[in-house]
């Protein structure tokens, strides 16, 4: 397994071009399977989430072609799927595997997708999925660990679905089954993300008619059929890898431009950052990051969007572990994502978690140790603690890294950072 080692104590300077958002390809290379036509995406991110998720498009008959020239160009023929079935082997290595669940059923009629089982930050079910699915008419069983599911004559019909959580991926299940399905589906309760808002601006390029998306009620008038859109979609810059970056540079210090982001997704972190004293220039298409010093500590509380993300919960707690006082982080959307705190602590940082809080004492300095990577935003985070500790730091276990960032060692050197991948 690929290591990283980082040298830490050096401020970040440079540039950085921010790659296309993972949460929005994968939802977007799913609705490939809504059209015989091929769909061209563009700004498509370089990812192992991004490769599975073609493995699994190509699994299912889906013709796939990436640009040697632009590998981030890819285009999709879905004019055949020969098997509507996403196998265990691929679901267990990554969740978003069951945003095929909804464009299968509207598309061929029946799907057999295999449940995602546990996963690191929690138990994360996918009961809201097949609920709203079998409000629109699916009959759904689950058999031998496989979402068995089966749309009814004359295909999935519209329907009110109001979800007991707002969940992300499930919107958006629902978003392309409805696209196709027979009257109006209207979603209570819907996820506001601008990955949602960028999948319902794709199904609306292919012929979709979609309005209210980016509220929380998105009212969908089915169709007969989609189409490729006009143009190659181009998916939004990714609001983690940016928010990401701009903790980076917080935590390290130093000055650095983030070229092809986008600062109005990511309002709640920016704001959360000026605040423990980071400067932050938000122009077109560039942001501007600078900081010195030590932080201010500065509590928050993840919720959804548009409030602060769980996903940038680990990599803003770092600019806390070395602030000058006591923050508070509460997490409210997964019931474990407090891993990365026993790797912080390796690494000399004071946090104490209780429930859904970890308190954390900012400390002068943090120092280098060996840790380990438990899931992705926490991977993103030890990166972060190991920019600023002291002597070397070996982050473990990046696989999972990798599943999100598109060459991040590769990007922090580009900024100054003195840190190399260890080959396995
Ligand atoms: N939930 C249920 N039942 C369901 C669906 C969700 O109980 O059927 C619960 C979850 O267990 C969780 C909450 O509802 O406690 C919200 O989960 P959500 O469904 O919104 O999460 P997701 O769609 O599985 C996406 C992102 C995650 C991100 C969350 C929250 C993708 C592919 N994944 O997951 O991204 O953390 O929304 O914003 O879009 C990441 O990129 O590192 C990542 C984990």
């Amino acid at each position: 397994m690929d290591k990283l080692r980082i040298c830490g104590g050096r401020p970040l300077e440079g540039e950085v071009v921010i790659a296309g958002a993972k949460n929005a390809a994968l939802p977007d290379l799913c609705a490939a399977l809504l059209t015989a036509e091929p769909l061209t995406l563009a700004n498509v991110p370089r990812l192992q989430d991004v490769a599975t998720m073609l493995k699994l498009l190509a699994h299912m008959g889906v013709r796939i072609e990436r640009g040697d020239a632009q590998p981030d160009v890819v285009t999709l023929d879905a004019s055949r799927i020969t098997a509507p079935e996403a196998p265990y082997d691929l679901v267990k290595t990554m969740r978003a595997s069951v945003l095929v669940l909804g464009p299968l059923l509207a598309r061929c009629g029946a799907a057999r997708v295999s449940l995602p089982g546990g996963c690191a930050i929690g138990s994360r079910p996918v009961d809201q999925h097949i609920k709203g699915l079998q409000a629109m008419g699916a009959e759904i069983a689950v058999e031998h660990g496989y979402i068995v599911a089966r749309a009814p004559a004359g295909g999935l019909r519209g329907a009110r679905i109001t979800t007991d959580m707002i969940t992300v991926t499930g919107t958006e299940n629902f978003l392309m089954a409805a696209a196709l399905a027979r009257g109006e589906t209207v979603l209570e309760n819907a996820a506001q993300e601008p990955e949602v808002v960028d999948l319902a601006e794709l199904l609306i390029a292919m012929g979709a008619k979609i309005d209210g998306h980016g509220t929380s009620r998105i009212r969908i008038q089915g169709v007969d059929a989609l189409h490729a859109p006009r143009a190659p979609h181009r998916i939004i810059p990714d609001r983690i890898e940016t928010g990401t970056f701009l903790c980076a540079v917080g935590a390290a210090g130093g000055h650095a431009r983030l070229r092809g982001a986008r600062a109005d997704h990511l309002d709640a972190v920016i704001d959360k950052l000026r605040e423990a004293g980071v400067s932050v220039d938000a122009g077109d298409g560039v942001i501007d990051v600078r900081m010195s010093g030590r932080p201010r500590p500065v509590s928050f509380r993840t919720s959804e969007y548009p409030a602060f993300p769980t996903d940038m919960q680990a990599q803003m707690m770092v600019l806390g572990c070395i602030a000058d006082g006591t923050s508070r982080v509460s997490e409210t959307i997964f019931e474990n994502r407090f891993m990365h705190v026993n790797e912080l602590a390796r690494l000399g940082a004071k946090i104490e978690v209780d429930g859904h809080t970890a308190v954390v004492h900012g400390v002068p300095r943090l120092s280098g140790a060996t840790v380990m990577a438990t899931d992705l935003r926490a991977s993103a985070s030890l990166v972060i603690a190991g920019l600023v500790a002291d002597g070397e730091t070996v982050v473990d276990r990046i696989y999972h890294l990798d599943r999100g960032y598109d060459r991040m060692e590769v990007k922090l050197r580009a900024l100054g950072a003195d840190i190399e991948r260890v080959k396995a």
